[in-house]
């Protein structure tokens, strides 16, 4: 904002909500829905989220009464997941690059992280560090598909293989699929919770933030088996007591929304997903082609930065766009080379960075 750039650093969209969820949101208000909603969720919107996923992913044993519990937005559905099952000294795998939140969270639970590598360009795992990660102190591990930062979507494969050692080492799933509606070139979303013997050890964490570009509402969910769903709910009650009562009424009506709503989201995702692509590898950044979620990840070697967060700041300065360093999403020194895009935007927005990266020329090279 100091360096009027055009942000293509955070994840939130830059146009409108769904006219018909606003209306939804405005009538609770209207009809009064203002106090304190139940503390794990309303009731509407508690089976309508039962229903979601009975309907798409045939999870027809999730309960409203049971499994549900409403949160503002899924970042404090993963805190209070995490503060509710973990015990200190507890470790926790996540893959790496990861969503920022993902280590800070385990941490605050009292808990250690312990990261497997996803390795570009296809951000791939190695089964055999997946293994060496899990021990008997593994009490869960974090999964995002489809991922932040890097687009991947896991496939069956891979969750069967993740699902096997939490049987072996009988650790939890803790999934976040912000972003299941958001993927691209037919592509499927597979719910870890969906395989054998993991509804029992899943936690699924979603929200109506990326769906239904509302990312200001702060309204999420977790699904959890009854046995770890008291520990959540408590923690829940005690961190925020229930997320925004009329925003859970539009919720419930946003999660009838019919099928084309979510085809033409991804399919506009898509569009703006190769418009940037283009634009990127135009000005010389080495992009990973994402398969979901709505960022690129790219890298910069080319440009000849000492590191992502100096050319970071040489882009929101002198070139004007703002994008995320890549070690913003590592543990280790892997993301120096790395430098995040998002591409939510407007075509405008897009087209307006392009105009400002002709300015930047990869080392080496003249400007004509
Ligand atoms: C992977 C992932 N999880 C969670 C969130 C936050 O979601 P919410 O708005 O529901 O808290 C984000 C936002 O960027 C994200 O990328």
């Amino acid at each position: 904002m100091l360096h009027g750039a055009i942000n293509l650093s955070q994840g939130f969209p830059d146009f409108s909500a769904p006219v018909e969820l606003k209306e939804a949101a405005r009538r609770a208000i209207a009809d009064d829905i203002n106090q304190y909603p139940i503390t794990w969720g309303a009731e509407a919107f508690r089976h309508a989220i039962a229903g979601k996923y009975a309907d798409l992913y045939g999870m027809d044993w999730v309960r409203p009464e049971h499994h549900v519990t409403v949160t503002c937005g899924s970042t404090e559905a993963m805190i209070a997941s995490m503060l509710g099952v973990l015990d200190p000294g507890d470790e926790v795998v996540i893959f790496e690059p990861f969503y920022e939140n993902y280590g800070p969270d385990t941490i605050i639970s009292g808990a250690v992280p312990h990261t497997v590598t996803l390795y570009p360009p296809d951000w791939i795992f190695d089964e055999a560090e997946l293994r060496d990660a899990f021990n008997e102190r593994t009490r869960g591990i974090v999964i995002n598909t489809p991922n932040n930062p890097t687009g991947k979507v896991f496939s069956r494969d891979e969750l069967e293989m993740i699902a096997t050692l939490c049987r072996k080492w009988d650790a939890i799933a803790i999934s976040d699929e912000i972003y299941e509606h958001i993927i691209y070139d037919g592509q499927q979303h597979v719910p870890i919770a969906t395989l054998d013997g993991m509804a029992d050890r899943t936690i699924t964490l979603n929200g109506l933030s990326k769906t239904y570009s509302v990312t200001g509402w702060r309204v999420g969910w977790t699904i959890s088996p009854p046995s770890l769903t008291g520990a959540i709910r408590k923690v829940h009650d005690f961190l925020t007591v229930g997320a925004p009562a009329p925003l859970q009424e539009a919720g419930a009506v946003a999660l009838g929304f019919a099928e084309d709503y979510y085809t033409s989201l991804a399919a506009h995702y898509q569009t703006r997903r190769d418009a940037l692509l283009e634009i990127l590898e135009r000005h010389h950044f080495t992009t990973y082609k994402p398969f979901g979620a709505y960022y690129i990840m790219t890298d910069i070697s080319a440009f000849g930065f000492a590191d992502d967060v100096e050319f970071a700041r040489y882009l929101v300065k002198d070139v004007g766009v703002a994008a995320v360093p890549g070690s913003s999403f590592y543990k280790t020194g892997a993301g120096r080379t790395k430098l995040r895009f998002c591409f939510c935007k407007k075509d405008a927005t897009l087209q307006e960075a392009d105009r400002r990266l002709l300015k930047l020329v990869p080392a080496g090279a003249t400007l004509h």
